[in-house]
């Protein structure tokens, strides 16, 4: 089979290494990949969201599968523009992904079918929502109802700031029209767990669970990131947090896409909150989170293209969807100073070793040669068979990958063992 992955970061990487594991795999396109992807694939400079251009060489390249990663193209309905031609894809189509794509959609959606969310009220107008916030109850969070590249959520611990976010959305418009309506929502308190399933409309197989780290600095202080590093499985996530999930939650939002004609087939991802008063959804995205995907990934002992046709084929019920025992831990190296300002273009050096493990989310290929190109490079992940030998064998691995101003938490993993003690 001729396959074609849309994307470019250290989730598609992982998805790539694993769909490889497929002998019938013959061949794989990334558009746009990057310089490590390159090493397992062939990277074709379209960018994810020029989606008549992915169409066009999915097309002209005889394309038999194409996966779907990233938020964007998905949203923007690059699995419906792949179906017209008749080229079967893993992912959403547009009105399902709509499910990331809008928060205004997904709160909504939640409290129509009694799906546990923290309690919110959705504005358009701007006035309201600042007076609203003259008494509402503190800390609160608000976020854009669009896509903002992971930042259009902000929690307020105070009225000021909480009036401030709102300025800068509804005024400033500092994510363009993502901010046009926003959600105000309740505070939640309680530890994260992310789950990612694959679903056909009719099934709903939840991964193994895993824990990401947000924050730039040790012991989550700092900015905001695309994520620091993951671990897998998340331990807060019970056995009776999960029968409760899928009871309270998975079940129920998969009935509902389809009772609103939105059937959802791919990679549902549920951000959860385990609260005092059990699990909540934070968000819902239509797609592998990154970087979760690569602790998931490497976990999973069945055949990722074969879940993946069965997924499209909504045939998932027959399907085997097998996760090891064992745990995973990724550590994701940045450029120092992200995610705001940073260098680029320096040497990058990954000791053959390694390589199996590693993660390329931003870097290019230059006569030969590695060179960063972003502020998250890479990610390296290692299996092994408790949390603590996790952790200490991609803390290991990590020191046999160098590059200028190369910087990592050093704490990946430690609030998952504080849980299992
Ligand atoms: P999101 O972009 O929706 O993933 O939100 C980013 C992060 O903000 C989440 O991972 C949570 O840590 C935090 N967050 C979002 N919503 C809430 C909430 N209602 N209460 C507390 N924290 C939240
Ligand atoms: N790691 C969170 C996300 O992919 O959105």
């Amino acid at each position: 089979m001729k396959l074609l992955v849309v994307g470019s970061g250290g989730r598609e990487h992982a998805v790539i290494k694993k769909l490889k594991e497929n002998p019938k795999a013959e061949k794989i396109f990334a558009l746009p990949g990057n310089g490590g992807i390159a090493a397992d694939a062939e990277c074709v400079p379209i960018a994810a969201t020029d989606i008549d251009g992915i169409v066009d060489f999915a097309v002209k390249n005889e394309i038999d599968y194409a996966v779907v990663t990233p938020d964007d193209p998905l949203v923007l309905g690059a699995v419906d523009a792949l179906e017209a031609k008749g080229i079967p894809c893993f992912g959403p189509r547009k009105n399902a992904a709509v499910i990331e794509g809008s928060k205004v959609f997904s709160k909504n959606l939640m409290k129509k079918y009694g799906i546990p969310t923290a309690k919110y009220e959705v504005f358009s107008d701007m006035e309201a929502a600042l007076s609203y916030l003259d008494t509402a109850p503190i800390p609160t969070v608000v976020k854009a109802d669009g896509l903002a590249l992971g930042k259009g959520v902000i929690i307020a611990f105070t009225r000021e700031e909480a009036k401030a976010a709102v300025l800068s959305m509804m005024r400033d418009k500092a994510f363009g029209k993502s901010g046009d309506n926003i959600v105000i929502e309740e505070f939640l308190e309680g530890p994260e767990v992310s789950v990612l399933s694959f679903t056909d409309g009719k099934t709903i197989v939840p991964m193994v669970s895993s824990m990401d780290h947000k924050r730039a600095g040790d012991n989550d202080t700092g900015l905001n990131t695309g994520g620091m590093g993951t671990v897998a499985p998340n331990p807060y996530y019970t056995p009776a947090v999960a029968e409760r999930c899928m009871k309270e939650i998975f079940l129920p939002t998969v009935a509902a896409m389809n009772a609103e004609g939105r059937t959802f087939k791919g990679c549902l991802y549920f951000g959860l909150m385990i609260t005092a008063d059990g699990p909540k959804v934070i968000e819902y995205n239509c797609r592998f989170g990154d970087p979760e995907t690569q602790v998931v990934l490497p976990l999973l002992e069945s055949d990722l293209l074969e879940i993946m046709l069965a997924v499209t084929e909504e045939r998932l019920s027959g399907a085997e969807v097998r996760f090891s025992e064992k745990s995973a831990c990724c550590v994701i190296a940045a450029s120092a100073g992200y995610p705001q300002k940073y260098e680029k273009h320096k040497p990058l050096s990954i000791d053959e070793s390694v390589l199996p493990h590693v993660y390329v989310a931003g870097a290019v290929k230059e006569d030969g040669v590695l060179y960063t190109n972003g502020g998250r490079v890479l990610g390296v992940t290692a299996v092994e068979n408790t949390l603590p030998e996790a952790i200490e064998a991609a803390y290991g691995m990590m020191e046999k990958i160098t590059f200028e101003n190369k910087y990592c938490r050093s704490d990946i993993g430690a609030r998952a063992m504080k849980a299992l003690h």
